[in-house]
């Protein structure tokens, strides 16, 4: 199990790229199940998430071929039963769930269990599937859903106590493009990943429109084709890159990022008192620290609102800006475990109720801390840039999910980062 150690105080200042996004190539690459025929899917990033989501795809019957970024996916043939040791390992298996249904007309995936950030149900998948005529039972742990006569158009809608469903939405698309009739999925969540999924199963020969909006109409089509297709820039890579460049950086520039995809996050670094500029095509991004910093109040939201997965990395920036910052998590209320690690580094945060009242210390100081899951172990990698001494953050496997070799990218920009074998 690696770790990762970091030695505080160094400055960092630079170039680099930044890799395609996590959270969209999982379900374009499950999306390649509606399929017989090749999919090529270009800047997938070589993190576990994807390397387990290739996994379950290579277990179902596909023949998959990965190198420098890229994937071909045939799925000529498939079974519907995603294997649970494979789908276990992670939450986002959950989406294999719709492509398999409507291809196979039957598809068993077991029930993700708890995750560290909160709750996770599947009710509204459920939902969005039963109303295009899946039967759904539970039993052993699996969800079994079948529609031995195929599936039919309807509309739905799809909002939750907490919003709308990002892979949700992604399930019910990817099975209603090839029911019979016409869909409509009201309150659908309208993330840039969904956008590019929508993107993909479009050039499939699906007939989606509205994606990237909160009302999504697909008209089902009797098959699809394959397809090629680079996918969308990972903007919380980007962001958390841009925080670390505002907590420690001497003029960083992330290229291959897309500005419209980082507005909320841009706002939000901005308002505290750094620098950020894009360049006139909205691809390139230059992020410098500020001089005159200030708290910032901050509260989560679907797209375009402040999102959820650059929360706790917000949250590092924001424990040695001085000032009050209130930070809430309307997505996730209980996705503040970075916060007990942050503290035994000495920030001053109060979590309350699915708020975090951080009052800015002017440093903090280096301590063995934990990672808990993706989001909060790239917080704890911020704020130990500019802790004094070094920290080690161990259970790194958290970080490799979702961020491509991060260590290197952090090395490029003259960080002191040691990735260590225990
Ligand atoms: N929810 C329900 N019922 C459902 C599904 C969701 O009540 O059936 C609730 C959730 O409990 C949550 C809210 O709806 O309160 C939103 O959850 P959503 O379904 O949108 O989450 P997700 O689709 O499972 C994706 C990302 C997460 C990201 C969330 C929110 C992927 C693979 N995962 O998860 O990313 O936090 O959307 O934006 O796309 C991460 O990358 O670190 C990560 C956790």
């Amino acid at each position: 199990m690696d770790k990762l150690v970091v030695h505080g105080g160094s400055v960092i200042k630079g170039v680099i790229n930044i890799s395609g996004s996590k959270n969209a190539s999982l379900p374009i690459l499950a999306a390649s199940i509606l399929t017989g025929e090749d999919c090529i899917i270009r800047r997938v990033p070589d993190v576990s998430d994807t390397n387990y989501m290739i996994q379950i795809l290579s277990a179902l019957g596909a023949d998959v071929e990965r190198s420098s970024g890229t994937v071909r996916i045939c799925c000529a043939d498939i079974a519907d039963e995603a294997p649970y040791e494979l789908v276990r390992r992670m939450r986002a298996s959950i989406c294999v769930m719709g492509p398999l249904l409507a291809r196979k007309g039957r598809a068993v995936v077991s029930l993700p269990g708890g995750c560290v950030i909160g709750d996770r149900p599947v009710d509204l998948h459920l939902k969005g599937l039963q109303a295009l005529g899946a039967k759904v039972e539970f039993e052993g742990g699996n969800i079994t859903l079948t529609a031995p006569d195929g599936l039919r158009g309807a509309e739905m809608d799809l909002r939750g106590e907490n919003g709308p469903t990002v892979l949700g939405t992604d399930n019910v698309m990817m099975a209603a493009t090839l029911a019979d009739g016409i869909t409509v999925i009201e309150s659908a969540a309208a993330e840039p990943e969904v956008l590019d999924l929508a993107n993909f199963l479009n050039a499939m020969g699906a007939k989606i429109s509205g994606a990237g909006t909160r009302r999504i109409v697909i008209e089902g089509v009797k098959e699809l084709h394959g397809v090629e297709h680079t996918v969308i820039p990972d903007r919380i890579e980007a962001g958390t890159f841009m925080a670390a460049a505002a907590l420690a950086g001497e003029g960083v520039t992330l290229n291959r990022v897309n500005r419209d995809h980082l507005k909320a996050i841009t706002a939000a670094i901005i308002k505290s008192g750094h620098k950020v500029e894009f360049n006139e095509a909205g691809n390139s991004c230059f992020i410098e620290r500020g001089e005159t910093l200030q708290g910032v109040d901050l509260t989560t939201a679907p797209f375009p609102g402040y999102p959820t997965d650059m929360q706790a990395q917000m949250t590092a920036l924001l424990v040695t800006t001085p000032g009050i910052s209130v930070i809430r998590d309307t997505i996730f209320p209980q996705r503040f475990m970075h916060c007990a690690e942050l503290k035994r580094m000495g920030a001053d945060i109060r979590v309350d109720n699915g708020n975090a009242i951080v009052s800015g210390v002017r440093r903090l100081s280096a301590a063995p801390v934990m990672a808990s899951d993706l989001r909060a172990s790239a917080a704890l990698v911020l704020a130990a840039l500019n802790a004094s001494g070094s920290t080690e953050i161990s259970r790194l496997y958290h970080i490799d999910r979702g961020y491509e070799h991060i260590d290197e990218k952090l090395l490029m920009l003259g960080a002191k980062v040691e990735r260590v074998q225990v």
